[in-house]
């Protein structure tokens, strides 16, 4: 019997930056986070995330990581689930995370409803409208909210790292075959 899709062997959580993935990777669940990263401290939070979210406890769940000014709708069709990442900014979210969701909104709309995410948001001292804003757009895309957002100020400090490590464990568990 030919083999019709690669076989990803469940013990080994795969971080895939570049290059891209070529479809879904069938049977194996798919957790894209997409991240805005313009500095060491949001920097700090991304790789807390990652490091959750490959965790060796955490089986058979692939892990596929995008800038968001790279990430196009094909990834959030291929992925089963999201992790988004950004700063404050203006009262916002990034330029970078809002083009993201400006692109895959409609591509997206029908297909993705329901599916998890989580995210954080790294600031100065007011978080609150990046905050509203990502709570409005994945309201309208319909995603569920997985996790409790994080937010972080300042210096992340352990707490803010820790957070984020559950993050991203968190919402990769439920992507776990059988969870
Ligand atoms: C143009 C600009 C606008 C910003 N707006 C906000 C904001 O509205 N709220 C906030 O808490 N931080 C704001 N910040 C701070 C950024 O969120 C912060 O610089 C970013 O998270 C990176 O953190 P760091 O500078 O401590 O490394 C802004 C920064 C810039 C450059």
């Amino acid at each position: 019997m030919p083999r019709l899709y690669p076989a990803v062997p469940a013990a080994t959580p795969a971080v895939c930056g570049a290059p891209r993935a070529h479809g879904r990777v069938r049977g194996v669940p798919t957790l894209l986070i997409v991240h805005h990263t313009p500095s060491p401290h949001c920097q700090a939070l991304f790789e807390a995330v990652v490091s959750g979210a490959t965790t060796p406890e955490i089986e058979g769940v692939r892990v596929i990581r995008r800038a968001a000014l790279s990430a196009t709708a094909a990834d959030v069709l291929e992925a089963d689930g999201y992790l988004l990442g950004t700063p404050a900014n203006l009262g916002y979210m990034s330029g970078a995370l809002k083009h993201f969701f400006d692109q895959i909104y409609y591509p997206c709309l029908d297909e993705t409803r329901g599916r998890p995410f989580g995210y954080y948001v790294h600031g100065g001292n007011d978080v609150t409208g990046a905050v509203r804003a990502i709570e409005a757009v994945t309201t309208g895309l319909g995603w569920r909210r997985a996790a409790d957002a994080v937010t972080v100020t300042g210096e992340p400090g352990k707490a803010g790292t820790q957070a984020c490590w559950e993050l991203g464990a968190t919402v990769a568990a439920g992507l776990m075959p059988g969870a």
